[in-house]
């Protein structure tokens, strides 16, 4: 219920002089099955899912795409003419959308990557590395064997790392995404030494709560251009667009600048 979403997609209504709206439906797990049934009579186009749902809903809806099923989670439903439903996952086009908006001249393969963290946010971010061409993902986490499950699974060029090495992990990099939970509102901060952080990397966060996190204001005061969590829940929505009404609305500075004030509280 303390959702950004709907704020968002409101937006794209208006922008795009479409007739509907995005609501916020706080469903309990137990729910959940008969809230996707009940999709199509009630006439939505398709629906977002968040915590807790995004590993659940795959069970339910009647057909999941391979890159959802490589993640290992839906974002994304869309009800189909037959009034089936299909799942799919849009967080990696968000990281790299945003990435790719903010950073124009960013390239994958420009070098290293560090991702801290190995929940459901790092397996999208890890996608969309590979998806983009990444050479060498060095992927951290605190329970080491969740991110060597993520190596196995995603192969390629992920390397996982136990968290005692998060810090010496940034040698060399030009990309370092923390998608764990630490900075988050009400979260301990993120433990990570940037001291052997190239200068010119650049530090990425998927945390939007706040909308800069501990972690990227350590890096911005040492001199970095920061990358922050708010542009891949923007970047996940004209995705989800296409396949719900086959338009693409826009990020526009308007819409992360309402987002931006919505989430500061102003
Ligand atoms: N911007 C976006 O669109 C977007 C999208 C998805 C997620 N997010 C954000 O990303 C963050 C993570 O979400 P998620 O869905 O990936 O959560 P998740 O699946 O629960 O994963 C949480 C991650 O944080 C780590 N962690 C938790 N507490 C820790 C601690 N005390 N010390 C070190 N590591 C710790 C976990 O490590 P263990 O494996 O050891 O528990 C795990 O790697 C949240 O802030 C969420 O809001 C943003």
């Amino acid at each position: 219920m303390h959702s950004r979403s709907p704020l968002m997609h409101n937006y794209w209504f208006e922008q795009q002089g479409l007739t509907g709206t995005y609501v916020p439906l706080a469903i309990e797990p137990e729910g959940l099955a008969a809230a996707l049934r009940a999709l199509q009579p009630l006439g939505f186009a398709g629906c977002n899912l968040t915590i807790p749902h995004k590993q659940d809903a795959m069970a339910i809806v009647d057909e999941v795409d391979d890159v959802a099923k490589r993640i290992g989670a839906i974002s994304c439903v869309v009800v189909r003419d037959d009034g089936s439903l299909f799942g799919t996952n849009n967080d990696w086009l968000g990281f790299i959308g945003n990435l790719k908006q903010t950073q124009p001249d960013w390239r994958a393969d420009a070098g290293p990557v560090a991702v801290i963290g190995a929940g459901g946010g790092s397996r999208a971010v890890c996608y969309g590395l590979m998806q983009e061409g990444a050479k060498e993902i060095r992927l951290v986490n605190r329970t080491l064997e969740k991110a060597e499950a993520i190596a196995e699974e995603f192969g390629g060029p992920i390397r996982a790392l136990p968290w005692d090495e998060r810090h010496d992990a940034l040698d060399g990099v030009a990309l370092v995404v923390n998608t764990t939970s630490q900075g988050m509102v009400g979260q301990s901060e993120l433990d990570l030494h940037l001291d052997r952080l190239p200068k010119t990397a650049l530090p990425a966060d998927i945390i939007y709560t706040p909308l800069e996190s501990p972690f990227l204001t350590q890096a911005r005061e040492r001199g970095h251009a920061t990358v922050g969590g708010l542009g891949m829940l923007l970047h996940q929505g004209p995705p989800a667009w296409k396949l719900w009404f086959d338009v693409e609305p826009t990020v526009t500075e308007e819409l992360r600048d309402r987002m931006e004030r919505s989430i500061a509280g102003t």
